[in-house]
């Protein structure tokens, strides 16, 4: 088919180069002139494990070309809008302007017959009103959403293990374009969800809240875990073996971060509350404040480990991108906790395998050094908060050799304990005891015990009420 993808950024970008690969003959658009010269040179803008080599062969078989001219997709079929939709400036909603901008500059190119297939996380209600816009040009509207996560995005695109159309009533013209496009997927027996418009949209925004809240609640026992004793790993490991409840997405650690939840979950509520269904969704205030708490327990556990004042302490900040394979720093709680370290007085060397420079346009204040050696040499305390394969591998004694403290605390429950303490380290993680067999102030009194105070409050009492 012939397939054009308005927006080329990580989902528009990973999008096109797979419809090529998969035989559709694609043209990719995008205003940005660099990102479009750098792509029709098989050079990702970002970090995409086996994107660069996807896009030098499918580059290769000519039927991928990327412009900024909009006019280069009018003899398109199918029309995908992959634009972003940030979290707008002062507010929760979403930042619609640039599906808007994409539709309105697609309008005057659109043939009548062709199908513009909106694949970018909006608000629901968002498609019924842009199904307006196009309706003079003779063209149609669907709602197609996307699910992929970073770092495997390549996979995600080819294999889904879903495939969710929404259509407007009647429109059985949709469901064939698009199973044309999808058709080595549909061939493999990949499950097909045909729905309405409001429905497509909200399964994107109601699988992403799903997730998020998902880790929210593992991190909320990480919390009771801490006030307890227990240990949320062996905790998440017993739940998740229900099959009802699922081991993944259960890691507890710093919570989640990237382009997608945050802004979703927030822009979700802000959607709810237009509709005045924002009770519905209040517990997502909850999943995001529960989120944001693991960053601040983070660093009182860096304070801690040096001895209760980040003054003028050096710490290692190991992990900067939004979670491993990724250099994406978009609400990154790594990248926010190296922020915070250096607001408290600490001086911090930060590095990730591969978002330093994302990092630095963000928080060019930090000190970045490329490799994990020079960010853990003299170090008070070490930091691993994004868990690259890089840093679950660390040799406790080699790092213990540079460091000028054995203290470690672990934000993403990625190293092993025994291990770290048995070379000597004072070894801190969210939601673990701080050391086998401590005591933790929620530790419930013998009976014996209890009796005693009781009785002692009681003479207490009695002398209070002579006086
Ligand atoms: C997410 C959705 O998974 C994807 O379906 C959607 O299309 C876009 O948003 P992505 O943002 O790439 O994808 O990342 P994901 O793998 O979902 O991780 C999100 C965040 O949650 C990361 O910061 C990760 O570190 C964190 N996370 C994930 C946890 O803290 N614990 C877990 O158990 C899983």
């Amino acid at each position: 088919m012939r397939i054009s993808v308005i927006g080329c950024g990580y989902l528009g970008a990973v999008h096109a180069t797979c419809m090529a690969q998969l035989g559709h003959d694609v043209v990719g658009i995008d205003v940005d002139a660099a990102k479009v010269a750098a792509l029709a040179a098989a050079r990702p803008p970002f970090f995409e494990p086996g994107l660069g080599e996807l896009l030098e062969s499918t580059l290769a078989t000519g039927r991928l070309r990327f412009s900024t001219d909009i006019a280069d997709a009018a003899d398109a079929e199918v029309h995908f809008i992959a634009v972003g939709t940030p979290q707008l400036a002062g507010s929760d909603a979403a930042d619609l302007s640039y599906v808007r901008a994409a539709i309105y500059s697609l309008v005057p190119v659109l043939a009548p017959g062709a199908l513009v297939v909106g694949k970018s996380t909006v608000p629901v209600g968002t498609a019924a009103m842009l199904s307006h816009v196009i309706q003079p040009t003779g063209a149609r509207l669907a709602w197609n959403p996307e699910f992929l996560r970073e770092g495997f995005a390549i996979s995600d695109t080819v294999s889904p293990d879903r495939i969710v159309y929404g259509v407007a009533p009647g429109d059985a013209l949709a469901e064939a374009q698009l199973d044309e496009v999808y058709a080595g997927a549909l061939a493999v027996g990949t499950p097909k969800v045909v729905t309405d418009y409001a429905t497509a949209e909200l399964v994107k925004v109601s699988a992403n809240a799903f997730l998020a809240t998902k880790i929210s609640f593992i991190n909320a026992m990480a919390e009771i875990a801490e006030a307890t004793g227990a240990d949320v790993t062996q905790l998440a490991d017993a739940i998740g073996h229900d099959a009802r409840i699922g081991r993944r997405f259960l890691n507890a650690g710093l919570g989640f971060g990237g382009g997608c939840l945050p802004k979703d979950i927030r822009a979700f509520m802000a959607r709810a509350e237009e509709l005045e269904v924002d009770q519905a969704l209040t517990f997502l205030r909850s999943v995001d404040a529960i989120n944001l708490r693991r960053r601040d327990r983070m660093v009182d556990l860096a304070r801690e480990a040096v001895g209760g004042s980040l003054a003028g302490k050096r710490a290692a900040v190991l992990g900067l991108a939004f979670k491993p394979n990724s250099d994406d720093v978009r609400d990154s709680p790594a990248l926010d906790v190296a922020a915070r370290l250096v607001a408290a007085g600490a001086s911090v060397r930060a590095t990730d395998p591969k978002a330093i420079e994302t990092a630095r346009l963000r928080h060019p204040e930090l000190h970045y050094v490329e490799d994990w050696t020079d960010a853990v040499r003299g170090a008070d305390v070490v930091l691993v908060l994004t868990e690259w394969d890089d840093y679950r591998r660390l040799d406790p004694d080699a790092v213990g050799s540079v460091v000028t403290r054995r203290a470690i605390v672990d934000g993403r429950n990625c190293l092993d304990p025994v291990q770290w303490r048995e070379a000597g380290w004072h070894y801190r993680a969210l939601g673990r005891p701080p050391a086998v067999g401590a005591e933790h102030p929620g530790a419930v009194q013998p009976e014996a015990e209890r009796g005693a105070e009781r009785e002692a409050d009681h003479v207490r009492g009695d002398v209070v009420r002579q006086q």
